[in-house]
C-alpha cells in the first residue's frame, strides 16, 4: 500500500481528485466505485469544480456505490441515492442511468445482492474504487468479522457505526439497523483502490491498518493483500503512525 500524507483535508481532497481525474482522462469509460460519508465529499467537490472549469466529462463513466441502507427509499434525504445525487451526480454530466447503487427497498433483498454483484461483473468490474474507513476498520459496511471471501450481502450495522452515522439522522432510533454492502471480495476485485482517511478520529484505525496483522477482525486489513492501493491521509489521521 502506498501512503500519501497531506497537511490537511483540503489537500487530501485535491490530491485524490488529481489522481481520480488522471484515471478518467486515461479511460473515459472508467468504472468508478464510490463511497458515501463525510470523507469523500471534499473529493467530490473537487471533481465538480474540475468538471466545471476543465470540462472533464463523465458521459461514458459508470459508477457503482459500495452500499445502501435497507428500508430507506431513494427519495429519502438519508438514502445514499439521495446523498450521491446531491454531492456529485447532479453537478456533473453523468447520465443518471449510469449511476448504480444497491436497492435497499428491493422486495427480495438476497436477490438484489446477487443482482448487484453480477451487474458489476457484467460491466467488466470496477477500475477504481474510492473507499473511506470506519473507526472500527470497516470498509463499505463490512463490519469486523465479515469474511474476506464475502460478496455483496446484507449486513447488521455495528452499534458504533449506527452511532457514528446518527449525525445525519434526527435520532439514533432513525438509523437503519441493516444495509446492503459490496463484500470484501467484491471490493478486492477492483483493479485500483484509493482509501481516504481524514481526521483525528481515524488515527487509531489508520495505525491499526499500517501496523497490525491482516485479520477479519479489522476488515480494512484485507487491503494489504491488494497490489494497487493508495492511501490518502491527512496529518491528523497520521497522528499515531
Ligand atoms: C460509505 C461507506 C463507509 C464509510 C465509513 C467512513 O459508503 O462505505 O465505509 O466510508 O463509514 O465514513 P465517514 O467518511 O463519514 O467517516
Amino acid at each position: 500500500m502506498k501512503l500519501i500524507t497531506t497537511s490537511n483535508y483540503e489537500k487530501l481532497s485535491q490530491q485524490a481528485a488529481v489522481e481520480t481525474i488522471s484515471r478518467i482522462k486515461r479511460n473515459s469509460s472508467l468504472n468508478l466505485g464510490l463511497a458515501t460519508g463525510s470523507t469523500p465529499t471534499g473529493l467530490y467537490q473537487e471533481l465538480i469544480k474540475d468538471h466545471k472549469q476543465n470540462k472533464t466529462s463523465y458521459k461514458e463513466i459508470n459508477t457503482f456505490n459500495l452500499d445502501e441502507y435497507i428500508g430507506i427509499s431513494k427519495k429519502d434525504s438519508n438514502s445514499y441515492h439521495y446523498f450521491m445525487c446531491e454531492h456529485l451526480f447532479e453537478h456533473i454530466d453523468i447520465p443518471l442511468d449510469q449511476t448504480h447503487i444497491p436497492d435497499g427497498t428491493a422486495k427480495d433483498l438476497d436477490e438484489e445482492c446477487k443482482r448487484y454483484e453480477q451487474f458489476i461483473n457484467e460491466h467488466g468490474g470496477i477500475d477504481l474504487q474510492i473507499l473511506g474507513i470506519g473507526q472500527n476498520g470497516h470498509i463499505g459496511f463490512n463490519e469486523p468479522g465479515t469474511p474476506f471471501d464475502s460478496r455483496t450481502h446484507i449486513i447488521d450495522l455495528a452499534e458504533s457505526t449506527r452511532k457514528a452515522n446518527s449525525r445525519f439522522f434526527d435520532s439514533l432510533e432513525d438509523v437503519p439497523k441493516q444495509a446492503i454492502t459490496m463484500g470484501i471480495a467484491s471490493i478486492m476485485d477492483s483493479r485500483e483502490i484509493f482509501l481516504l482517511v481524514s481526521g483525528a478520529s481515524k488515527a487509531k484505525a489508520l495505525a491499526t491498518l499500517m501496523n497490525d496483522d491482516i485479520s477479519e477482525d479489522f476488515p480494512a486489513s484485507a487491503l494489504k493483500n491488494h497490489g494497487n492501493v493508495t492511501i490518502f491521509a491527512d496529518k491528523d489521521a497520521t497522528a499515531l503512525l
